[in-house]
């Protein structure tokens, strides 16, 4: 229904690492090109985004780098957000979820649930790293894969041979945050009975016969394994507390990030209510009105984000609906237009491979409507699709500016040098000016059918259709003959190219903002609503681009370049940009993959200078050294302390030969009580060093013995 509300999400970004290209191909560039047909459109369109910031991996990430996760957030909040600005993707706002806000809205969320006891509460066992005090994340376990024998598995997988492992299953397992053995402790944790909720999420999903054909198939398939129960919290320092009013033990935990990161959605649909001044506005476009009005709810995500938007965040939802059934009801998502995965020059993107294009980097090279075209054309909509320079170079030189822009330069030009700046009259027009103008009010109903059915690749290639007609129009009415034969035709024909150039400044604005607005610039075209949020009330919207929108006698703007072409070089540097990182990053790998030298020992606890006194260090000669006859592992000597000699036993042998000591003069703690061992007496003790690999070290001086060490 045209006057329906729709709120438009797209996935929150995890604020651990910047953007790249995949991502804006999978979750942001197709909703933004949906939000701004529907601004212009004239809907009532709302458009959510904002960083994810909580979970694992940035707690993860803090302590890799020695800070608190408060500062990671911070710094990749700020960097994601400027680069969704440079793009030009236009939310109505971009939130946060360490906001007060939203811990408050998705605490109050848990609370409403806990307390109508949806979850159930599991105790396990789980592995808990007794150095950092932390139970640990299957993915922050590491150890021998039980199926290939790679060292560095995950808990949860090994990246060696695919297999997916269990923690439990790895042989030597260590902490990945302190290297400790971890040990198995007791937790509680609160699930969401999956299981139970499936037969009415299969009801519903049911109904949603024209979701995508890639969302449908892999809920379905999850249907047929079965749902399984999943916990909605964690042991982790970092992330939203659950809330202390819910009774059991809740110290140290926070919740699931993937119940609290969709909840983000609502949390910053609140600020952006409360920045209008209308803090309970947000209502409207989540909660099914008085009237029975359901705001449509759409969620633009990527193929990895499924089941969290068409199974567990609809669950939740639709418990808080049973559990507050008289209270106003949640709307449902009404599609989740999840895309597949976008490649990069045939291979998989790869932060880790240093296989990937960062899309802050591309806007210090790229215009963004370069960039947003590039990636448009090649959005993974039905499959993954790949991304290459030579193909982006090829669509923007091919298309961007020689279809597009040579169109409109040619229309300009045109109109600057032969009707002196101006929209030339329209009289007596021919049937194949006709035919355009017939032409071209399909338009906007055919990109905008495009849009709305989420394909917005055809809404691309629909777009470029009307400069491809313009340009043929162009060419067959030959205006820079008729200018001399018949000036009224050309007249007419300028008018008409005109035309078309003021209705593509419409219709190409969702995918080409900027250009959009420089175009209509160059025609002095005025009155056109906008396509960011909060659009001005201006009368020209998408419908009236079907249509003549300039009249006889407007003065015109300046003729000007709209885009500009990539030289091969450009193209080629980036390129080489990409194996450069590749390569950097394997050789980073290969030197990561040498065994790891084990981490330093811990200090030991503070002395006093007085406990230090207490110890008398002295020279001493090794006058023989053997082994034990009982010990295995210890060595058996005579040291000669100048005022007398000692017999001294240490447990070294393997990693010192008797004959390297024999004659030197090392170390020896004197004054230690004596102590038997395996029959003999040792009285005193040597020093030696022990590196990090675990073997032990001769500490020798050239002191002289008897000499007192301090
Ligand atoms: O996959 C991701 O990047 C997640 N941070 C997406 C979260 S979407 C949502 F539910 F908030
Ligand atoms: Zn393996």
């Amino acid at each position: 229904m045209a006057d329906t509300p729709i709120l438009v999400t797209a996935a929150l970004p995890y604020a651990n690492g910047p953007l790249h290209i995949g991502h804006i191909a999978g979750a942001y560039l197709p909703p933004d090109l949906y939000v701004r047909y529907q601004r212009l459109k004239g809907r009532d369109i709302v458009f959510i985004c904002g960083s994810d910031e909580h979970g694992a991996a940035v707690f993860m990430q803090a302590m890799k780098e020695g800070v608190e996760p408060q500062a990671i957030v911070d710094r990749y909040h700020e960097q994601i957000q400027s680069v969704f600005e440079g793009l030009g993707i236009a939310f109505d706002y971009y939130g946060r979820t360490t906001s007060d806000t939203h811990r408050d809205t998705s605490q109050a969320f848990f609370r409403t649930l806990e307390g109508a006891r949806i979850f159930n509460r599991k105790t396990q066992q789980q592995l808990f790293d007794p150095e950092a005090g932390l139970f640990l994340a299957d993915r922050f376990v590491r150890g021998t894969c039980p199926v290939c024998g790679y060292e560095d598995a995950y808990g949860d997988q090994c990246e060696n041979c695919g297999s997916t492992l269990s923690p439990s299953e790895l042989i030597d397992p260590r902490s990945a945050v302190s290297g400790a053995e971890p040990e198995t402790r007791e937790t509680t944790h609160w699930y969401l009975p999956l299981g139970n909720i499936q037969p009415k999420l299969e009801a519903w999903i049911a109904t949603k016969t024209d979701w995508k054909p890639n969302v449908r198939g892999q809920v379905g398939s999850w249907f047929n394994d079965g749902l399984s129960d999943r916990a909605m919290t964690r042991d982790l320092p970092w992330g939203v507390p659950v809330p202390e009013s819910v009774d059991g033990d809740v110290e140290g935990k926070v919740l699931y990030v993937w119940f609290d990161a969709p909840i983000g959605y609502i949390s910053a649909t609140k600020e952006w209510a409360a920045e209008q001044g209308d803090p309970e506005l947000w209502r409207r476009y989540w909660q099914i009105h008085e009237n029975g009005t359901t705001p449509d709810l759409l969620h633009f995500i990527g193929k990895d984000n499924i089941v969290f938007h068409t199974l567990i965040f609809p669950a939740l939802l639709m418990a808080h609906n049973e559990v507050d059934a008289d209270g106003p009801q949640w709307t449902l998502p009404a599609n989740v237009p999840a895309n597949e995965f976008l490649n990069l020059e045939g291979k998989k993107l790869s932060t880790s491979k240093g296989w990937a294009v960062w899309v802050h980097e591309a806007l210090e090279v790229f215009a963004p409507d370069v960039l947003r075209y590039g990636l448009a054309v090649a959005l993974p909509e039905t499959k993954d699709t790949d991304f290459s320079w030579a193909d982006f170079q090829a669509r923007v030189n091919g298309e961007l500016a020689d279809v597009l822009g040579n169109f409109v330069n040619r229309a300009l030009s045109f109109a600057a040098q032969f009707a002196e700046g101006k929209v030339p009259q329209f009289i007596d027009p021919n049937d194949d000016d006709r035919a355009v103008l017939d032409a071209l009010t399909e338009f906007p109903e055919r990109i905008g059918a495009a849009y709305e059915q989420f394909r917005m690749r055809e809404a691309v290639q629909e777009t470029m259709a009307l400069a491809r007609l313009g340009n043929k129009y162009f060419n067959d009415a030959e205006p820079w003959h008729t200018r001399k034969t018949d000036p009224q035709a050309c007249a007419n024909t300028i008018h008409v190219a005109l035309q078309l150039c003021a209705s593509l400044s419409v219709l190409m604005d969702p995918i080409l903002p900027h250009g959009a607005e420089r175009l209509r610039a160059m025609l002095d075209l005025e009155g056109v609503r906008s396509s960011e949020p909060g659009g001005t009330e201006a009368p020209i919207m998408w419908d009236d681009a079907g249509f003549r929108l300039l009249s006889s006698g407007d003065l015109l703007g300046e003729p000007a370049i709209l885009f500009e072409k990539i030289a091969d070089e450009t193209v080629e540097a980036q390129r080489a940009l990409l194996e450069e990182r590749a390569a950097a990053s394997e050789a980073a790998a290969e030197i990561s993959a040498e065994p790891d030298v084990a981490p330093y020992a811990p200090l030991a606890d503070t002395i006093t200078f007085d406990d230090f006194t207490k110890l008398d260090f002295r020279s001493g000669k090794v006058l023989a050294a053997e082994p034990h006859p009982k010990a295995d592992k210890l060595l058996r000597m005579d040291i000669d302390l100048g005022f007398e000699q000692r017999q001294v036993l240490a447990g070294v042998r393997g990693h010192v030969e008797p004959d390297e000591l024999v004659g030197r003069n090392v170390i020896v703690v004197a004054n230690l009580a004596p102590r038997t061992i395996r029959g003999l007496e040792s009285q005193g003790m040597l020093l030696f060093a022990e590196n990090r690999d675990g073997k032990f070290l001769p500490v020798f001086t050239e002191a002289e013995p008897g000499s007192t060490v301090k």
